[in-house]
């Protein structure tokens, strides 16, 4: 049987057009769903949209619009995005599917049977547009929360709480594992909440009607980050009548790996993992907690104008130059920077004057020298580039398993550096004037064979450029994969056209 693997993005606001940092977390999910894919799992690929929640009830009452009509113009926008960039997701949940609506109602109510839920009076600090209630710490001398500089309102009403403060013990032990990375969010999730403020949470509201009704109490609906968090299971069937899906991608068998940006790191390695416990469902693998995108040292809104739109980066540069950039040249672990002249520099470098130029003069060479075709010979094994070909493949597996995509692309980055060295080291322009035509004929193979493997190791990032790259020697993108890419027994074909991939950009 198939092994399965299930990964997932946060799902997004339709509070407003995506930008460049929501595509970060998607394109990172993308890629490792295409690279699991090519290494035989099965796949199940979720994004989405959060659709319920005060915020969104007020935007839309700003242009005349029920919530409804307001989020589904917004989808559309997200979907068209997702399209531009390649991405192929296997289900777009939105929190306003019958499905998901039902199954959330189900977990409610289990959740006040079992007395994990009970009713209660909250008072507090509360940010409407993080729809986040907010400790002192998450504040500043005005009461604005520092992650997004809103001011926050008071807030008492009656309110169901959900017993978090019962799961301390799990937490503490869940914590021990490695499920969380990088391990510096680890400590400040222990620090500041875990071991020090872990208190019920307030999971209904009463002061708007977007939202989840509670069965039970028709005055209040369902807090949008239960509502919200339960996508992931809902998604697979949870709560409906088949629920063969989930059992496949969310159980001991199947790994569990879902992406999200750091601010929102509290919710799913707390409360999301405490749902799941009393849901006797297991916490996901692995939750990786990146940092964001910021436009020039700062982060990206709408009040500082400083937006970076993706769909016009796409249009201007490609989508496969963009997917590049975000995999290779943003650290996972930390903030990374995007401006136009990195990311015009980044692509020159790396796709223009590494890869690029490696396709373009080794191809050149076989049509000028072998007419298209090099003829066939044994591949000299011992030498240190095929060696290097055959390290590369493995170190990149290694560094994807471990999910570690942009240190997995570097590797490959550098096989293909070696490349370009060892034409200027090897010049096969003298080999062929010496009429050293056998010799002149291993030095191409030889790095024929690595262009393969530098475009199948590439082909998660760059979904549309791919086919070009092997074809540019004749070889059906169809032929290849894990299993015969060391082996390099493809029937290459008579090249005849010269294309020109990565063109740089002046
Ligand atoms: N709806 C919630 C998530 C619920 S998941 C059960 C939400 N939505 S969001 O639209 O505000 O943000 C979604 C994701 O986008 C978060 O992971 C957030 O970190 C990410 N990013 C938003 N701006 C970003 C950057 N500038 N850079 C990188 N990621 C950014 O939160």
């Amino acid at each position: 049987m198939k092994k399965s693997f299930f990964v997932s993005t946060p799902i997004y606001y339709p509070s407003g057009n995506l930008h460049i940092g929501h595509t970060y977390t998607t394109t990172l999910a993308d890629v490792m769903a295409r690279y699991k894919k090519e290494n035989g799992y099965d796949v199940f690929f979720l994004t989405g949209s959060d659709e319920h929640g005060q915020k969104i009830e007020q935007k839309a009452n700003e242009v005349n619009k029920s919530p409804k009509e307001y989020v589904d113009g917004i989808v559309e926008t997200f979907k068209h995005l997702w399209e531009v960039l390649d991405i192929q997701y296997d289900r777009f949940i939105r929190t306003t599917d019958d499905d998901h609506v039902k199954a959330v109602q189900k977990i409610f109510s289990y959740f006040l049977k079992q007395d994990l839920i009970y009713p209660s009076e909250y008072k507090g600090k509360y940010c409407i547009s993080c729809e986040e209630f907010l400790t002192f710490e998450q504040m500043d001398e005005n009461f604005c929360h520092v992650v997004c500089k809103n001011k926050s309102i008071d807030f008492q009403e009656e309110t169901y709480m959900l017993r978090v403060s019962n799961f301390k013990k799990f937490l503490q032990d869940l914590f021990k594992t490695n499920f969380l990375e990088p391990e510096s969010r680890k400590k400040e999730m222990l620090n500041n909440f875990i071991e020090n403020d872990l208190e019920d949470l307030s999971v209904s509201r009463i002061n708007f009607s977007w939202g989840i009704p509670v069965l039970e109490n028709s005055k209040h609906v369902i807090y949008v980050w239960i509502d919200a968090l339960s996508n992931y299971i809902t998604a697979l069937g949870y709560g409906s009548d088949d629920d063969s899906m989930l059992k496949k991608y969310w159980s001991n068998e199947s790994e569990v790996l879902q992406f999200v940006g750091k601010e929102i790191t509290r919710f799913h390695s707390i409360y999301w993992p405490i749902i799941l416990k009393s849901l006797d469902l297991k916490c996901p693998d692995k939750l990786l907690s990146h940092g964001w995108i910021l436009s020039a040292g700062e982060k990206m809104s709408k009040s500082l104008g400083n937006v970076i739109d993706p769909v016009q980066l796409i249009e201007k540069y490609t989508s496969d130059a963009v997917r590049f950039y975000v995999i290779n040249n943003l650290p996972t672990d930390r903030d990374g920077n995007l401006t136009q002249e990195l990311f015009e520099e980044s692509f020159n470098t790396h796709l223009a004057n590494n890869v690029g130029n490696l396709i373009s003069r080794v191809s050149n060479m076989i049509i000028k020298y072998f007419d298209g075709k090099l003829p066939k010979i044994k591949i000299d094994e011992k030498h240190f580039l095929v060696e290097k070909g055959i390290k590369t493949i493995q170190e990149y597996k290694k560094l994807m398993d471990k999910y570690n995509m942009s240190e997995a692309i570097q590797e490959v980055l550098k096989l293909s550096q070696e490349c370009n060295k060892f034409i200027e080291d090897s010049k096969p322009w003298v080999l062929e004037k010496e009429n050293k035509i056998e010799e002149l004929n291993q030095v191409l193979s030889i790095l024929q064979k690595n262009i393969i493997i530098i475009s199948f190791l590439l082909k998660p990032v760059l979904t549309k450029s791919y086919s070009k790259m092997v074809e540019q020697f004749g070889v059906d993108q169809n032929e290849i994969n894990f299993d015969n890419l060391e082996r390099n027994e493809f029937s290459y074909k008579k090249i005849v056209d010269k294309l020109v991939l990565f063109e740089r950009i002046k």
